[in-house]
């Protein structure tokens, strides 16, 4: 099925492709806390809470550079709401890779795309021993596990904080049973803990999928499935019993990622004969179902997935081929060049028949998704939010669509780089998009950030809340209701 043209509501910014401002890659020095910012418009009255984000901040270290839009040293950013205003701290995630910037001015430990040039009795030593010599750059997704908060990347090393001031805790949250991981678990709904799988290398690897318990430190295995070459994976999909991973055929030789020469991610190969295999874990049983094989694709995200009559429905931000990767490297992203597109994909799997189906399901491209999880996360929904390149080269429009009618309301003003919009629902809400959006956005002529707070349902401007200086471009964060003094 071909999709519905979008209809854009908003007046959109002049589009050229120029691609990022270099601004949004640019190290922020300087931690603050700011008891009030200057805001234009107004806030919801019910809009109580803080809004929690980890991102790239710092990008060199003596004479060392980091290459990567994923590589920078994380930084913990919170925007408190109450009573119509808006305080905001920023600091540092105090890390060991941090740290060793800082006190020895050098990248000591290897990033996603960066190396530090370790030797390889190091290398083959951090596969054995996880946590010997691995990465807890933190810079990735924020998330809450009972009380605590945690900040995560995709290495077994999550690193707690303290919400309100951004304190590094030294205390590692939980274990993590394997080498790899993704920084986007999933709510288990029954107790409020955390499902996620992780990647164990060695001469026999495997997937193993895992919950762990609010209260807990120690995962609890739900299954786990023998893989000779793992896939990168960045997220996966969560159904009322399924959790589903997508292995795109973006694959690493275990061996070889210990012995190479190479940072991380240069070590996967793209082997797209391979096609795209889903696996259904049993939330409950941890039994595997296999055999789903779909098209090559790509993603970092995954949307949403529901069971729909035997069937189960997978949606992706998903990319032809795994391009993207070297598009979002440093001096790319700084020279202007143009980002790769996602396409919203649904992916229609037939556990009985072993059918795949796929079907685009927005014109538009669309990336750091967001839905209205606390309702919709595993079951059918309507709508998601996101960012979209329109016709520039980065990302530089909100959108919502709206998958049932396959339309879209977008919200840009030129000159602005929205960061990932979080969905933030009215108390009492009773439809979907009953809500706000909350996005970090860069004013690049200004050269400062704000936070911008959207109606969700219409995308109208309700607020903005200015800081003095410039955020660099980040990834995720969360709101919390939980405080907000
Ligand atoms: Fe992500």
């Amino acid at each position: 099925m071909s999709p519905a043209p979008a209809s854009t509501l908003t007046p959109s910014a002049s589009t050229q492709a120029s691609g990022a401002p270099a601004l949004g890659f640019t190290t922020l020095e300087q931690e603050s806390v700011i008891d009030e910012l200057p805001i234009s418009g107004e806030l919801p009255p019910w809009l109580q809470g803080s809004l929690l984000r980890t991102g790239p901040a710092r990008f060199e270290a003596g004479p060392g550079r980091l290459r990567h839009w994923f590589d920078g040293l994380a930084m913990l950013h919170r925007f408190t709401i109450a009573g119509g205003r808006v305080s905001y701290g920023g600091r540092y995630l105090e890390s060991r890779s941090y740290r060793a910037v800082r006190e020895r001015d050098r990248i000591a430990y290897g990033e996603f795309a960066t190396d530090p040039c370790r030797s390889i009795f190091s290398r083959v030593q951090s596969m054995f021993h996880p946590g010997a010599a691995v990465t807890d750059n933190a810079n990735v997704n924020v998330t809450r596990l009972g009380e605590r908060f945690v900040a995560m990347t995709e290495t077994p090393m999550p690193v707690q904080f303290d919400p309100h001031t951004l304190d590094t805790v030294g205390v590692r949250p939980f274990e993590t049973p394997g080498h790899l991981t993704t920084a986007h678990p999933h709510l288990d709904r029954g107790d409020g803990g955390m499902l996620n799988y992780a990647a164990k290398l060695g001469p026999r690897s495997s997937y193993r999928f895992f919950r762990v318990a609010p209260d807990s430190g120690t995962p609890e295995l739900i299954g786990s499935l023998p893989v000779r070459e793992p896939a990168y994976m960045h997220s996966f999909g969560l159904t009322e019993r399924y959790l589903v991973l997508a292995e795109f055929p973006f694959v690493v030789n275990p061996l070889a990622l210990a012995l190479a020469r190479r940072p991380y991610i240069e070590n996967y190969r793209w082997k797209p004969e391979r096609g795209t295999r889903f696996t259904l874990v049993d939330r409950t049983s941890g039994e595997v179902l296999g055999g789903l094989r779909g098209e090559a694709c790509f993603a970092f995200h995954h949307v949403n997935a529901f069971e729909d009559d035997g069937e189960v429905v997978v949606d992706l931000c998903a990319y032809p081929d795994p391009g993207i990767v070297e598009d979002l490297y440093l001096e790319r992203l700084r020279a202007g060049k143009p980002l790769a597109r996602a396409e919203l994909v649904r992916f229609r799997l037939d556990p009985g028949s072993g059918s795949v189906a796929r079907e685009r399901l927005a014109e538009e491209d669309l990336e750091l998704p967001r839905i209205n999880y606390g309702r919709c996360n595993e079951r059918p929904y309507r709508y998601t939010w996101g960012l979209s390149c329109g016709e520039s080269g980065f990302l530089e429009r909100i959108v919502k669509i709206d998958i049932e009618q396959r339309t879209t309301v977008s919200f840009a003003d030129p000159g602005l780089y929205p960061g990932e919009p979080v969905f933030v629902a009215r108390p009492g809400a009773e439809t979907e998009d009953d809500g706000v959006l909350l996005s970090l956005t860069l004013d690049a002529e200004a050269a400062s950030s704000m936070l911008i707070v959207l109606d969700a349902a219409s995308l109208k401007e309700l607020a903005r809340a200015s800081l003095p200086f410039h955020v660099p471009f980040g990834f995720h964060g969360q709101f919390d209701r939980s405080f907000s003094g």
